[in-house]
Parts: structure tokens; sequence; C-alpha cells
């Protein structure tokens, strides 16, 4: 199982495949935000890799990032833990503001991904 580490708050091993944005929230229980349910629309999701980046982005993320002018860091939703990753949740609901973390994301990527 791959093992995933949010820094500050310590190393879960976590299933096979999940998407990295329900691994923070589910498995290393830290509130990360999703405000547009996972679907690579709002980029509240971002998280900066400290280790183990993966090379592979969806169209739908690479996408996201350029539309907003957003670098340095990548989208958790559009992400699977399928080998250790060390990463800052930078994108929290602690001090957001905001009422919710965002709808829940689906077990599977979405959109369909089309990997790049
Ligand atoms: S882009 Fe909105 S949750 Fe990932």
């Amino acid at each position: 199982m791959p093992k995933l580490t949010v820094d500050g708050f310590g190393s879960v091993e976590v299933a096979d495949g999940k998407r990295l944005v329900l691994a923070i929230e589910q498995d290393a229980h830290v509130d990360i935000l999703h405000a547009c349910g996972g679907n690579a629309r709002c980029t509240t999701c971002r998280v900066e890799f400290i280790e183990g980046e993966p090379p592979q982005m969806t169209r739908a993320e690479q996408q996201v990032l350029a539309a907003k002018g957003v670098t340095g860091a990548r989208l958790s939703c559009q992400i699977v833990c399928d080998h250790d990753m060390t990463v800052r949740a930078i994108s929290r609901l602690e001090g957001s503001g905001r009422p919710d973390p965002g709808g829940p994301p689906a077990p599977e990527i979405t959109p369909p991904p089309e990997w790049l």
C-alpha cells in the first residue's frame, strides 16, 4: 500500500489507487477543500508536492491550472495514490471562511481522466 505523508500531519498507508483528495481527507484526516466536488474546476484541492509528484497529469488538471494561472501546485482530485507521496496541504477548510469543504468527490477521478 502506498504511503501518504501530509506535512505536519504524519504518514498513513492508503489503498492503492485511491484518489489523493480522498486519502488526504479520509485517511490523513486533513480538512482539505474540494469545492467543486473533485471535478477539476475550482483548484481548491491544490497541494504542493514535497516528494513523489506524479509525472502524469489529466488533461482537465492541466487545463484548469493553466486557466487559473496556478503554478507549483497540483490538484489532488486529479491524482491517484499509486506510489509513496509527501504533500503539503495548502488549501484547507480551516481559515478559509467557507462553511464546508465542498461536495464529496466520487471514488474515481472525474471527469474521466485523459492522461497526458
Ligand atoms: S479542482 Fe475542485 S476539487 Fe479538485
